[in-house]
């Protein structure tokens, strides 16, 4: 199943949003990877950058929850560490065939778009009405507002 990008999922800050875009390519490439048959190794790549991108957004989120003073950061710390277990543990799973293509793809689906519409919303929510900005955030509003106007950004 190919999970096609919703402006719905937009939180309203532009980093952060450009991050689950790409989580969301991430996971459609390791889709059309297996769809097409690709070798074991390649797979195995897709799915080693998947789990890497994925550490470094979680980091990304959580310097925007310490910038902005959110005060929920070590419960969604705490979730994501969680998750890339589960991740972690789910990959190993699928490189043993102990679970199918079809299944882990559709876990990527529910663990990433569950995780950003219940816990990261409440991050955007927060971030919308506290007196402390992220940084840079003013910059990446212009320069998208710029090159992505059809997204929402303007
Ligand atoms: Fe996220
Ligand atoms: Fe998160």
């Amino acid at each position: 199943m190919f999970i096609h990008w919703d402006d719905k999922l937009l939180l309203g800050n532009a980093l952060i949003d450009q991050q689950h875009r790409m989580l969301l390519l991430l996971r459609r490439r390791l889709d059309i990877a297996i769809k097409t048959e690709q070798s074991t190794d390649t797979i195995r790549s897709i799915t080693i950058e998947l789990r890497k991108f994925t550490e470094f957004h979680f980091f990304s989120e959580e310097n925007l929850m310490r910038e902005i003073g959110y005060p929920e950061l070590d419960q969604h710390s705490n979730i994501h560490t969680d998750l890339l277990m589960q991740l972690n543990q789910m990959i190993a799973r699928f490189h043993r065939q102990e679970y199918s293509p079809a299944d882990t793809l559709f876990f990527l689906y529910q663990w990433l778009l569950g995780h950003v519409v219940e816990e990261d919303f409440k991050i955007g929510k927060f971030a919308r009405h506290s007196l402390n900005q992220p940084i840079g955030e003013n910059y990446y509003e212009l320069f998208f507002k710029a090159h992505y106007p059809q997204h929402g950004y303007e």
